[in-house]
């Protein structure tokens, strides 16, 4: 078990280049279910949830191998068409392997993924999706248990965009029969990177970026390259931590086009924004104002993003109410955040930050991927020394963040430790 020791108070400064998306790769990787052969990504990540992914794939016999930042998959050998409760409960999006199983080999067994840290994550729409293309499916000792000879074409709306179940009926619907239509459906670039990506393989998939999705099932896909997106949250989170420090940082390797949302109140916040084409420099105020906001789809300010936001909300001069209309128990970093001194209130799905930027350090407690992000930017501005524990959390989705941070002139360390 690791945690991280951070000793507050440096300002940021430097560049730090943004690694790939890990909410892009965990839906491109199970796509290669689809087309037997040889895929080869580029620009991966080395992320707990890759390897993650990785194992669920070998385990159904496909062939996957990691060489530096790329990623080869041999998905002809694959021979079994499960993913296991073991692989469910630490992943939540191994639930994208049943869209390509059931269009590809006409079933498969995904065990439900259950809560969250954070509260309930429900995958109906996935399951009800399925229905629609014809599936039969049944929930059967916490698995969801689907088969279909060939998966027929429909009509599916969504209540609210879903990101996992877009993917999902994206992958199966490219190898049905006819046409499919998905209405309210998640406009996410990763969502949109694997929509591009089923279109190299031989997939006719129209109104990419759109609400409206339709897709032409197609007879048989062929493997294709494909090089990841850059991780717009990660570059989100390198952002705040420029600001909430105080310091001047320039990310590099990024799509800003991403991450305007976020830009825009950045700027708000009295921060001047710099955007080149893949790079972009943020300049921080003498003092940050504060700025509230409600988290929308995209490209809307993303929930990924609350964390971080009511960490750098912290250091503002003034009140800011931060409503999270996408997952509305997400604010288990408030608690420890408080614990470092920080004054915010939680009301249902609001929480309401009055910004002081006197933090102490203290031990907190990750519970999971970006609320740790948020504890390790509060204990960049914390007095003292923060220790954040269970930081296997983050290593789930950032990439050698303490090297990325202690490149910028953090001084954060990673520290062996027995408590947990
Ligand atoms: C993905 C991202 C996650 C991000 C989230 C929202 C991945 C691997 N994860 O998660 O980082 O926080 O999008 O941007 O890409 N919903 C239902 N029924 C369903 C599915 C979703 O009610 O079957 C609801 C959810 O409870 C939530 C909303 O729809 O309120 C959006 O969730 P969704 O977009 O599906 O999130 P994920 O795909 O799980």
């Amino acid at each position: 078990m690791d945690k991280f020791v951070i000793q507050g108070g440096k300002k940021l400064s430097g560049e730090v280049s943004i690694s790939g998306a890990k909410n892009a790769l965990l839906a491109l990787m199970p796509a290669s279910i689809l087309a037997p052969g040889e895929f080869i990504f580029d620009n991966i990540p080395d992320l707990r949830d890759v390897r993650t992914m990785s194992r669920l794939l070998e385990m159904m016999g496909l062939g996957v191998s990691i060489q530096e930042n790329r990623l080869y998959i041999d998905s002809s050998t694959i021979n079994k068409f499960e993913a296991p409760y073991e692989h469910v409960k630490k992943m939540r999006a191994s639930i994208y392997v049943l869209g390509p199983l059931l269009a590809r080999y006409g079933e498969a067994r995904v065990s439900l993924p259950g809560g969250c840290a954070w509260g309930p994550r429900p995958v109906n729409f996935h399951i009800e999706g399925m229905k629609k293309l014809g599936a039969d499916v049944v929930i059967e000792h916490g698995y969801i248990v689907a088969k279909a000879a060939r998966l027929k074409g429909t009509h599916i709306t969504f209540d609210t965009p879903s990101v996992g179940a877009t993917g999902n009926i994206m992958m199966a619907a490219v190898l049905a029969e006819g046409i499919t239509y998905i209405e309210n459906a998640a406009m996410e670039p990763e969502i949109n990177q694997l929509a591009h990506f089923l279109n190299k393989m031989g997939a006719k998939i129209h109104g990419i970026g759109t609400k409206h999705l339709e897709i032409e099932g197609v007879q048989n896909l062929n493997p294709a390259p494909i090089a990841t997106i850059p991780d717009r949250i990660e570059a989100g989170t390198f952002l705040v931590a420029g600001a909430i420090t105080g310091g001047n940082i320039t990310i590099t390797n990024c799509i800003p086009d991403h991450l305007r949302a976020l830009l825009s109140k950045l700027e708000q916040a009295g921060c001047i924004i710099k955007v080149e084409r893949s790079r972009i420099t943020l300049e921080s105020p003498h003092t940050l104002q504060p700025v509230s906001l409600t988290t929308d789809v995209y490209p809307g300010f993303p929930t990924d993003m609350q964390a971080q936001w009511i960490a750098l909300m912290c250091k503002a001069k003034g009140t800011s109410v931060i409503t999270d209309s996408i997952f509305t128990d997400r604010f288990k970093h408030v608690p420890e955040l408080n614990r470092l001194g920080a004054r915010i209130e939680v009301e249902e799905n609001v929480a309401i930050v009055h910004g002081n930027g006197n933090l102490k350090g203290a031990k907190v407690m990750s519970t999971d991927l970006r609320a740790s992000a948020s504890l390790i930017l509060a204990g960049l501005i914390a007095e003292g020394e923060t220790e954040v524990l269970r930081v296997y959390h983050i290593d789930r989705g950032y990439e050698s963040i303490e090297k990325k941070l202690q490149k910028l002139g953090a001084d954060v360390r990673r520290i062996k430790t027995e408590e947990f």
